[in-house]
């Protein structure tokens, strides 16, 4: 398709080569455009990925005041690693790779265009081979960036080989949100080693189970992984890991997978951590037959001080999308897990919805924490019972 053809493109920072549809036109074709059927992958959709990534990478190398070694074994036509060199700071060296050799060429191109040859060097690997040739003691990277096609999981092991085991980051995007969100709950088990469900929170336990996935895959290692940053977007779901070495230490991150309890008739759910936890089938409110999600991550999924400092550094590029996303995220950073759609609430109950700062409001008047999320929309995470939230929206009317 002649839409398709290499042309120059824009983002962030940088221009570079890929092939793609004349941005003039994306917004009429968006819709047909199928960004894994170009020669070379480049999606336009997931620059707020890449933004993101550049903001927590910043962050993250002004957290360690290090010089970063990152690998981008998955890069397309490179755009990723070559922002990072560009916008990240304290970036000494990336590796970027890419099996198909057209993404190959183009990424060198796309180093070429910038002189960033003696930065970044651009391999043609399998991505789990190209990792384990640098799983050395000081060959590791401090920055691996996994952005595969669907589930990061078939490169994890190696990711996790080639990772630094102290104060090491590993940024992984999942885009199979079929399996995550409970569609194909085989493909899940199967590639996750976790029961998803489809609840109006599937997005958060889509988080819950690659983060878990992840954590026991390090502590195999024995290495502890723990979330710095979390987000789903559009249709991915995005996680920055920082790891820490020491049996202890994994023993601890193991510590908080667990399961979740999720009563399907009064939206009743509980978070159960521990492997071998035992699991009661009665909802403890209704009575009802309960669902079980997991194993998956119990634990917090952002950390407050990693999650200011990407957003400060959003601020600094005045990126208005990624100021919004990472404020939202900010707010909920210590809100308790999972959260309730009002709209899916109201239907239960064949009541219309009122409106969310109404019930945010009476919420916090009678004691409650609460929080909007970036997960969905007219949703809320807060520690009160689903009960109270209901008798709230029926006195709302
Ligand atoms: C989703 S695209 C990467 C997009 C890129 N990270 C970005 O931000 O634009 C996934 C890429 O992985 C490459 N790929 C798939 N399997 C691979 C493997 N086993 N080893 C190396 N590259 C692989 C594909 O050719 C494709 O370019
Ligand atoms: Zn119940």
């Amino acid at each position: 398709m002649d839409d398709y053809k290499i042309r120059v493109f824009h983002e962030g920072a940088v221009d570079f080569y890929a092939y793609g549809p004349d941005p003039e036109l994306y917004a009429e074709i968006r819709e047909e455009y199928t960004p894994s059927k170009t020669p070379v992958f480049y999606n336009p959709v997931m620059k707020l990925n890449r933004d993101i990534a550049v903001y927590a990478i910043r962050a993250f190398q002004h957290i360690t005041k290090r010089s970063l070694r990152i690998c981008e074994p998955l890069t397309g036509c490179g755009v990723r690693g070559i922002r990072l060199a560009m916008e990240a700071n304290g970036v000494d060296n990336i590796i970027i790779n890419d099996i198909i050799p057209e993404a190959y060429e183009t990424a060198k191109k796309n180093v070429e265009l910038h002189n960033l040859q003696g930065r970044i060097q651009v391999y043609n690997e399998d991505a789990n081979l190209l990792l384990t040739e640098n799983a050395f003691p000081k060959k590791r990277f401090d920055v691996i960036d996994i952005d595969p096609f669907g589930s990061p999981v078939p490169f994890l092991d190696s990711a996790l080989r080639a990772v630094r085991k102290n104060d090491g980051l590993l940024c992984l995007t999942a885009t199979d949100m079929a399996p995550l969100c409970g569609v194909h709950v085989n493909a899940c088990i199967r590639k996750y080693g976790g029961v998803p469900l489809r609840t109006m929170y599937c997005h958060e336990i889509a988080v819950r189970l690659l983060i878990s996935c992840s954590v026991l895959t390090a502590a195999k290692r024995e290495i502890a992984l723990i979330p710095l940053l979390s987000h789903s977007t559009d249709h991915y779901i995005r996680t920055y890991l920082k790891t820490s070495p020491g049996a202890k230490n994994a023993d601890e991150s193991v510590k908080q997978v667990g399961y979740l309890i999720h009563c399907p008739h009064c939206n009743f759910r509980q978070l159960k951590p521990g492997i071998a936890s035992s699991l009661n089938n009665m909802c403890p409110f209704c009575g009802g037959n309960t669902k079980i999600a997991g194993p998956l991550w119990c634990g917090k999924i952002q950390s407050r001080e990693f999650v200011n400092q990407t957003l400060e550094n959003a601020e600094i590029d005045g990126d208005r999308k990624a100021i919004k996303l990472l404020g939202l995220i900010l707010e909920e950073a210590d809100a308790p897990a999972t959260y309730y759609d009002l709209h899916s609430l109201c239907d239960q109950l064949n009541l219309p919805c009122p409106a969310l700062d109404k019930i945010i409001h009476i919420l916090r008047t009678n004691g409650y924490i609460v929080t909007q999320t970036h997960f969905k929309n007219n949703s809320i995470k807060t520690n009160a019972h689903v009960s109270e939230i209901l008798t709230i929206i029926r006195k709302a009317q």
